[in-house]
């Protein structure tokens, strides 16, 4: 039996992904760390190790390709972090992004009001402890500090709490700069910042992450039918990353839950181990935040129709605003399987197999010498160097190699290719498959095609 039948067959969740085998796999493998650890770790904040690293780049690089290099009329941009206070004035955070929080006076812990049960909140019972909680209290969701040396009212400046204001102060320099004619969109990807107060669950809920946001300007009038089809593709977008599509839901924004700037919005929900939770919204902002910064700035931000008797109008807008870091949460307990697997004489094997597409893994292939000696190593670092100009990859020779396939599996590799003696004698390698284990005899100089036709026909099997 193997050591890891023991890690899952001894409880209910035997084959099944759980909170605790992601986040201990993502520990293992360096996906992802806790943020400062040697101190104890740093609440709400997490680096992301070597493999982490290739996961989110890919994750950020599919969507981009998406959202900008198939759109014609969608540009990127990166702007500051940081930018003039006012912005969130005229946002509306400064007024509006609060939750509702409350503490308990006897064991010190923090809640939000909306997150516990109900009678509790009537009561003010503390649900850990049964102390007393406080009146509920609007707490803000931005970071605030100083910049320059002058800690003043006059030198406040916050962590931008979402990417998409960046998008608004910046669209009539690329209507200019780029001759934008509406509908456009501006798409973005970068930190963003929330003083969260409950961030359990990983990096589900963390107060530094990241957004990738796209703003669709459009007439009025024609929002609602933008808003339909950015739905529409924001949904085909996911099912092309092959994800478990019975796993993703829509959820519409009650009128009690629509955030102050829409008026109306959509989630896509994601069934994570810890329930169905929100991994994307779309939103229709309508003139909300061109009006409020024209209000706030002064500047006239009305767009300018040329081709329509130089009719003015401020635009709507509708926002597709996905997180980067909650995808990759995502992508891990949707490619995350534990399988059981037959092998001659050792029927209770399991494996615990990452099965991301090709696209997406952190480790396109793995070359493998059969073993050290007689040349294998020197012929695979040689293939191995062949193949790094177009895919990412890794090479070990260290142990058995159905453990270093294991290893492979984990990290999510779909491919590895193995030298053997054969390979020295007529010059083919062993081609074999994370999802279905196959194994197949391919010849060196077919390999870098055979790859690229494997990755661009990818199904999911499971
Ligand atoms: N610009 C609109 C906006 O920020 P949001 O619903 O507050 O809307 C959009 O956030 C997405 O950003 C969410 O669907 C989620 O994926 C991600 N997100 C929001 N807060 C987050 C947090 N504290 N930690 C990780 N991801 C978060």
């Amino acid at each position: 039996m193997s050591e890891q039948l023991n890690e899952y067959s001894d409880d209910s969740s035997a084959g099944k992904a759980t909170m605790e085998k992601i986040t201990s796999l993502a520990k293992r493998r360096g996906f992802v760390f806790q943020s400062s650890e040697i101190y104890g770790g740093q609440n709400g904040a997490w680096d992301y190790g070597p493999l982490g690293i290739e996961l989110k780049n890919r994750i950020a690089g599919a969507w981009w390709k998406e959202m900008t290099r198939l759109h014609d009329n969608i540009v990127g941009l990166d702007a500051a972090i940081l930018m003039h206070p006012r912005t969130w004035e005229a946002s509306g955070h400064v007024e509006n992004f609060t939750d509702p929080l409350v503490d308990c006076k006897k064991c010190k812990s923090r809640f939000r009001a909306d997150q516990i049960p109900q009678e509790n909140l009537a009561a003010k019972k503390c649900p850990d402890c049964g102390g007393e909680l406080t009146d509920t209290r609007k707490f803000n969701l931005m970071f605030k500090t100083h910049i320059g040396p002058a800690e003043d009212t006059a030198s406040i400046i916050y962590l931008r709490p979402e990417t998409a204001q960046g998008i608004y102060v910046n669209y009539k320099n690329i209507i200019q700069s780029n001759r934008m004619k509406i509908p456009f969109g501006i798409a973005q990807i970068g930190k963003a910042f929330r003083n969260e107060i409950v961030t359990k669950n990983f990096i589900f809920r963390t107060c530094e992450f990241e957004q990738m946001e796209m703003q669709y300007f459009v007439k009025p009038g024609t929002d609602e039918e933008w808003f339909a089809e950015w739905r529409k593709q924001r949904w085909a977008y996911y099912e092309k990353l092959g994800v478990k599509m019975d796993h993703l839901r829509w959820h519409q924004h009650g009128p009690g839950e629509l955030a102050h700037y829409a008026k109306d919005a959509y989630d896509i929900e994601y069934l994570f181990p810890l329930g169905w939770r929100e991994l994307e919204g779309v939103h229709n902002r309508t003139d909300y935040d061109l009006g409020r910064h024209t209000q706030y700035s002064g500047k006239d931000l009305q767009y300018i129709d040329q081709d329509n008797n130089n009719e003015r109008y401020i635009p709507y807008i509708i926002e597709t605003s996905a997180g980067l870091t909650r995808n990759l949460l995502m992508i891990l307990c949707d490619a995350y399987d534990e399988e059981q697997v037959a092998e001659k004489g050792n029927d209770d094997d399991w494996r615990t197999v990452l099965r991301f597409h090709p696209d997406l893994a952190p480790i396109t292939v793995a070359v493998l010498p059969l073993m050290k000696k007689d040349g294998l190593a020197e012929l695979a670092q040689d293939i191995r160097t062949e193949l790094k100009e177009d895919y990412s990859t890794d090479y070990d020779q260290a142990g058995a190699i159905g453990r270093r396939y294991r290893r492979q599996d984990e990290a999510g590799t779909p491919f590895c290719v193995t030298v053997d003696y054969q390979s020295k004698e007529d010059g083919t390698v062993t081609l074999r498959f994370r999802d279905s284990m196959e194994q197949i005899r391919v010849p060196r100089a077919e390999l870098a095609g055979r790859l690229r036709q494997e990755i661009r026909t990818y199904k999911r099997m499971k």
